[in-house]
């Protein structure tokens, strides 16, 4: 795309940035839709945020993404926060407004439509296991609970991280929602079949021949399996679970999804299917 006087600009800060897809994506999707737009890669020092975020308004860019740890780093710099974003503490996508940015996280809509990609569309009254504490696992729990989940089954090797994420999300949504347990008690969760979303970094290259649980009996309890981690394309976990009988999907998709989302509050425009599906194909190779 030929870059003019009148090119929006936007990027990704990140540190190390040179592994990002999100130049390849955004990039594909403007031109895909003769949108008069570019997305740089930034590498940025998490410590300089403050400077990066007041530069790149005065230089008029149209919005960033933010990967970790920028994603909470750039919290406190904000003109204003999007209430999901704020809930969760993390803030992916920055939105210029007048006087400087407005931060949302666009995992949450893009994890959503991973789910529907894999079709789980209905969650009032269903019951989820989600494994893992960290950022990315924040991300997946506040979403299940706020599409109206009745039961969060949240297992961790850290029993005290999980604790504390199901503390901060039941504080919001209802005591008992969120059930913290130890990954190694998952024996607790009554049988039945679930919709699983593995969120630690267990089974992401280099370690891909790790998985969260080892134990054949636990993925008897899987429905429906989605992993985060989208290097490998197929992971332990997900190769366990398809063994046990049940779909597994990667994360490419809410990767795919959270970067169309941001892309849609940048542009104001919908992008259509076919530019969606054409850039999951770029990601893939
Ligand atoms: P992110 O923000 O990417 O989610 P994180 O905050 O470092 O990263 O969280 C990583 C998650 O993977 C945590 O749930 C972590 O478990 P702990 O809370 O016990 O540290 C989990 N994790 C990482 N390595 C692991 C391993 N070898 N075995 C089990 N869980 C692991």
């Amino acid at each position: 795309m030929l870059v003019k006087g009148t090119t929006r600009v936007c990027g990704v800060m990140a540190d190390p940035v040179a592994h990002s897809l999100s130049p390849v994506l955004h990039n594909y999707m403007a031109e895909q839709m003769g949108i008069d737009f570019i997305y740089v890669p930034f590498r940025v020092d998490v410590r300089r945020v403050e400077e990066v975020l007041k530069g790149a308004y005065e230089m008029n860019l149209l919005g960033m993404n933010a990967t970790v740890p920028h994603k909470q780093a750039i919290l406190p710099y904000l003109k204003e926060i999007d209430r999901g974003a704020a809930d969760i503490g993390a803030v992916n996508t920055l939105v210029r407004m007048e006087g400087g940015y407005k931060g949302y996280n666009t995992d949450l809509p893009g994890i959503k439509r991973a789910l529907a990609d894999a079709g789980v569309t209905q969650f009032a009254g269903r019951e989820a296991v989600v494994v893992g504490a960290g950022g990315a696992a924040r991300a997946v729990v506040y979403l299940l609970a706020r599409e109206g989940m009745s039961r969060i089954w949240l297992l961790n090797r850290t029993l005290a991280r999980a604790e504390e994420m199901a503390g901060h999300v039941n504080g919001i949504f209802g005591e008992g929602l969120v059930v913290p347990l130890r990954t190694d008690c998952w024996r607790q969760i009554p049988a039945g079949k679930y919709l699983v979303i593995q969120a630690t970094s267990v089974g992401m290259y280099p370690c891909v021949e790790e998985a969260p649980v080892e134990d054949p009996a636990f993925y008897r309890l899987i429905d429906v399996a989605m992993d985060i981690i989208y290097t490998p394309a197929k992971t332990k976990f997900m190769k366990y679970a398809m063994e046990a009988g049940a779909e597994a999907y990667n994360g490419l998709r809410m990767l795919l999804y959270q970067g169309v989302e941001a892309f849609e509050l940048w542009t104001g425009q919908t992008v259509p299917a076919e530019v969606s599906e054409g850039a999951y194909c770029l990601m893939e190779r």
